[in-house]
């Protein structure tokens, strides 16, 4: 296996293997951490993170993850990139003085362009389609709760079911062999084109992909239910069009026991379940009476988000140390 010099821009590159041996060193990279040890695995690496979306855990966990191994971050604001310099002559500096470099944006061709370019491993912290290191904190966050291997299995994700929380499960789903149920409206299922990869994927790995209108077919037999956000960032003019299409596919604490099983709740973060947000706020205000959403819950209801069954918070924390781990086996 060898991940040094590669770029993590996509699962779909990557096999079960290499994303069970990125769990592994995330687990060992935790317990090191717990232990109170800080490490050196990073000296002397530079890594430079640039959003072109906002974000809290995963800069946060990019800049913690370099910091706790002796590395240094530079969060760029306000560069040239893309504006008054191509993407392809600031890859071509960045390359000069960085050992790697993070970019969240919407548009995956930057990522490719980064890497092409700068010649140093570029690291895919959120695309319009895919958000990889995503989902190793997710599974790894399955593993502590659950227990087993990945392979025996399965996630329901509920909701917006093209998103790139969604495809990115989707495809780690069907590398390692987790079973993988999407329930959503028709309008909002995976591209056939997408789906053909994603079986081919599965046939290998031995995972059933599912996709379904009905959220209580999707659910069933289900160890992990997942959501994510109706409407995603760089969409927001689509709020009324996604309550319009979502509101049936709510995780509720029915949907959760209609498992059959004891299930946890994952959801990548940041979630709308009460009116703590502008956001939230203003949808209430808006939409709140005509489509019943007046608490301000969107995608979960907030008695599931603050069940015991809800591990968000742990897989919040698990975004910093499967980002160490993968920082640590693509840069040393
Ligand atoms: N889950 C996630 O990517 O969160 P941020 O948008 O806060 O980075
Ligand atoms: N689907 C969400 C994920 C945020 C982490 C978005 O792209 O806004």
């Amino acid at each position: 296996m060898t991940f040094k010099g590669r770029s993590f821009l996509t699962l779909q590159d990557y096999s079960k293997e290499e994303i069970l041996y990125l769990l592994d060193l995330a687990a060992e990279l935790k317990a090191k951490k717990k232990r109170g040890e800080t490490g050196h695995l990073l000296e002397g690496k530079n890594i430079v993170l640039i959003f072109d979306k906002t974000s809290t855990r995963t800069r946060c966990s990019f800049e913690v993850a370099v910091l706790d191994e002796g590395g240094h971050a530079t969060f760029l604001t306000n560069s040239q990139m893309g504006k008054k310099e191509s993407v392809e002559d600031t890859a071509r500096v960045l390359g000069r003085l960085y050992d790697g470099i993070e970019y969240r944006g919407f548009d995956m061709n930057v990522c490719r362009t980064l890497r092409d370019c700068s010649g140093v491993p570029v690291f895919n912290g959120l695309t319009d389609d895919d958000h990889p290191t995503q989902v190793l904190a997710d599974f790894m966050t399955a593993r502590e709760h659950i227990g087993g291997s990945l392979d025996s299995m399965k996630m329901a994700y509920i909701g917006d079911g093209r998103n790139n929380v969604a495809l990115a499960l989707m495809t780690g789903a069907a590398k390692v062999g987790m079973d993988f149920a999407v329930g959503s409206p028709a309008e909002l299922f995976p591209a056939e084109s997408f789906m053909k990869k994603m079986d081919a994927f599965a046939a290998q790995s031995g995972s059933t992909l599912t996709v379904t209108t009905d959220p209580y077919e999707a659910v069933e037999g289900a160890d992990i239910i997942y959501t994510d956000v109706w409407v995603s960032m760089g969409e927001e003019d689509r709020m009324e069009e996604r309550i319009r299409l979502l509101r049936d596919y709510q995780v509720t604490s029915d949907l959760m026991a209609a498992t059959g099983r004891k299930t946890i709740f994952e959801h990548c973060l940041p979630a709308f379940h009460d009116l703590n947000t502008v956001i939230s706020r203003e949808v209430a205000r808006k939409y709140g009476a005509k489509y019943g959403l007046e608490s301000g819950e969107m995608e979960v209801t907030d008695e599931v988000f603050r069940s015991p069954a809800s591990v968000v918070f742990d897989e919040a924390e698990n975004r910093m140390h499967t980002i160490k781990a993968v920082l640590v086996s693509h840069l040393v």
